[in-house]
This record gives C-alpha cells, structure tokens and sequence, in this order.
C-alpha cells in the first residue's frame, strides 16, 4: 500500500547521497524541506519534494490504492535508532535507588551485590514468557515516543543458561514487533557472586562455553564487553573479543564510564562498531576514535540518572569526530527509554546544537548499530520509519521542549503503528 503524507510543515534529515554518518563540523548542518509531501510504499521511502512538484492525478493512477494523509502544520523526520539499550530486564530497581538518594555511587552498590547482580539474581526467577511480555511492554512505550530501532542487550543472566533466555527472547521481539532490533551479547556484564576473585575463570565461561552457543544458534548479532574500572580489564576484554571475531562478531562496548579504563583504545583494536558511555575520554581517546571507523557513542541518560560527570561530546566533535546517542535504557544506570529526553540532553547538557542532536538520535545512532543502509535519513530507497510531529514552531523545538511529548504518530516499516 502506498501512502502519500501531504502539506508536511518542513521534512528532516534528508540525504541523497545515503551518507553512512555526519562528523565534526558537518554534524551542524541539517537539509531539510519546506513545504513539502514524502510518498511510501509497502516499506519503503519511494519520493519526496516540494508541494509545488506534486502531481497527485499521476500518483493516483500509479497508485489505486493510495492513502492521503495532511500533516499541516507537522514536522516529519526519521524515527530514533537507539544503538545501546538493556531493555530486557526481570525488575525494576527502585528500592536501590534510594539507596543512591541517600549517597551511595554505582559502584559501591555493585560491590554489595546490587545493580547489576540484583538483576542477575531475579534473573534466575523469571521465566521466558514474562520477560518477553514485561520487554514487548516497553518496546510499545519506546515505539509511542518515536523510537524505529533499538539494540538490545543480554548480560543480566551471568550464566549459560540465563544469558541464553536473554537472547532467545530478544530473539522472539525481533519476529514479533514492528520495530527494527539488533541483538547484542553482554556475558561480560558484571562478575558473577560465585566467581568472585576468580575473574578470570569467569572470562573462560564466556570464552569457551557461552560465545560457542550463542553462535551456534545465532543469536546474537553483536558481543560486548563493560570494560572499565572494577569490571572487566583490558586483559579480558581483549580475550573476549579476540574469542568473538572468530564467530564473526563485531564489538560494541561499554567503555570510559568510570575512569580512562583503556576500553576506548581496546574497542578500536577490534573495529568495533561502537564504543559507548566515554565519560572519560581525553586527547588519546579522541586520536584512536579518529584513526577508526568506530560510533563514539554516548548515554547522557546514565550521566544524568547517576550524576555522573558528562562526556566531552563538544570536544569530540569539534576534533572532527561523529558521535551517536542512545537511550541505554536498563533498570540500574537509565530506567527510562524516552529518546526525545536524549535529544534534549545532547542540547541541555552537551551543548549540541539541535542540528548535530539531531543526527546523533538519527543516521550516528543507525551506524552504531548497523543499520545506516536502511534507516536513519529520509533517503529513496531507505525503510519508511518515521515520525509525524505535532504541530511544532520550528525544529530547534524538539530539543528545547524537554520532558514534553512532540511525537503525535509513528510510522515503521510503511505502516502507522502509532496513530
Ligand atoms: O550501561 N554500565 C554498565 N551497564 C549498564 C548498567 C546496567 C545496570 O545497572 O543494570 C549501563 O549503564
Ligand atoms: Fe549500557
């Protein structure tokens, strides 16, 4: 079915060269269109251009079954590719949080055997069924709030089985939503209570037990690693992904949210895809991330959940770098999956300008997560996932509006699943 939008305010993000991301300066430039129509059929972008070139009788002709939607006064734009989500999760956490309230750090909650092992823990009680229902759930709320696509991640399992289940539902989210997922393994999350002192037993799991099954049922497009202080070393991490690449698996890892872990300098080895979080990244950092093809990807969601201290966005970028943002949507460090609040985080506290937010949420946040061939820009050819504003002043509103929702219908694959 073919579906014309009509009347659209001023259309977002278009690239007809189907760039595979924006860095350093161009990240301030942004083509749009006034006044213009964007046409799809089945899945897919076809057209798009101004008002005054439409011809709707030869559409008509071309298209018996044409559906003709006005969005006067309306923005549109490609819908959010979150690259870096734990959205299949047993619980929420907020008992624990209070527990941050009242003073405690990250890491001093992980080393109780909170944070990420409490999740572990009820992990072990929760079957597939629900964990399936509780992550549909929210991939139905992200959904609402403009997000296409979205990378998930196992890694509250810490064992074969569990990490299995993780994956297996991720797996079954995949068959049965309409928004686009990437899949990633995360055994090396946190050290499990029973290998405490005996990390590097643990990594021998992961090695020689978890990473053979997980390929064996292909079940996970991507593997990584939380590489920083009082998690995984280097050591492992390089193990790990050393292990991984026979598999064909590519890296996307945490890195440099606690400290100038090395993780940045370890992804890049490894052409990881991503590395993500990057609190701590100085001028080496920055020199390896220039000399790969590697998403510099930040999560000011966590920085601004924890009360962390906030990547360095505007000195990457002004070095020349790209930059994508994610959600990371997890019970522990960013309970909440609202891409819209990212935007404006890189505004608020990043001091991006909407336009270089902007294709951070877009065509960075597709490349982190292999996806830039098919999402990302309005570009012919490209899947129709998108978003239709409400009726906004202009696009710097996105960003500026914090907290409040812009988004009044979403379109994945061709079809309107929000309306
Ligand atoms: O990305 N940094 C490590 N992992 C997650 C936190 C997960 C949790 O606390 O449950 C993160 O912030
Ligand atoms: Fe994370």
């Amino acid at each position: 079915m073919a579906i014309l939008i009509k009347n659209i305010k001023e259309l977002l993000q278009i690239d007809e060269q189907a760039r595979d991301f924006v860095s350093g300066a161009r990240m301030s430039t942004l083509k749009t269109l006034k006044d213009a129509f964007l046409l799809t059929d089945g899945d897919q972008i076809v057209d798009f251009g101004q008002m005054s070139d439409l011809d709707i009788t030869v559409l008509d002709r071309k298209h018996p079954d044409l559906q003709v939607f006005d969005a006067s006064g309306r923005m549109v734009l490609p819908a959010w590719c979150d690259s870096h989500t734990h959205l299949v999760y047993p619980a929420s956490r907020e008992i624990e949080y209070i527990d941050k309230i009242r003073g405690l750090s990250y890491e001093e909650i992980a080393k109780r055997g909170g944070g990420i092992l409490n999740s572990a823990r009820k992990m072990e009680e929760t079957s597939e069924d629900e964990l399936y229902n509780s992550a549909m759930h929210r991939l139905g709320e992200i959904i609402a709030m403009g997000t296409g696509a979205v990378e998930i991640k196992s890694g509250y399992g810490l064992n074969t089985a569990s990490e299995l289940k993780m994956l297996r539902v991720i797996r079954k989210l995949k068959d049965n939503s309409p928004i686009t997922i990437k899949s990633t393994f995360l055994g090396a999350h946190a050290i499990p209570l029973e290998y405490k002192g005996k990390q590097a037993a643990y990594v021998d799991l992961i090695i020689n037990e978890m990473l053979p099954m997980v390929a064996a049922e292909d079940l996970a497009d991507y593997v990584d690693v939380f590489c920083d202080r009082g998690f995984f070393t280097v050591e492992d991490t390089d193990r790990i992904l050393n292990a991984a690449m026979k598999y064909g698996l590519r890296p996307k890892i945490h890195a440099n949210e606690l400290d100038y872990s090395g993780g940045i300098q370890v992804g890049v080895k490894y052409d990881a895809l991503s590395v993500d979080h990057l609190e701590y990244t100085g001028d080496d950092e920055i020199q390896a991330l220039l000399n790969s093809e590697t998403m510099p990807t930040l999560l000011p969601g966590a920085s601004f959940f924890l009360g962390l201290i906030y990547a360095p966005a505007r000195k990457m970028i002004d070095a020349g770098l790209p930059v994508a943002m994610a959600s990371d949507y997890n019970p522990g460090s960013s309970p909440s999956g609202n891409m819209q609040f990212i935007l404006s985080l890189g505004s608020i506290a990043y001091k991006m300008l909407p336009e270089e937010a902007i294709h951070a949420v877009t065509i960075n946040g597709a490349y982190a997560m292999g996806v830039n061939e098919e999402l990302g820009t309005i570009t012919k050819g490209k899947k129709a996932n998108l978003i239709l504003t409400k009726p906004i002043p202009s696009y710097e509103f996105l960003p500026y509006s914090y907290g409040n929702n812009k988004v009044e219908k979403v379109m994945l694959k061709g079809k309107w699943v929000i309306q």
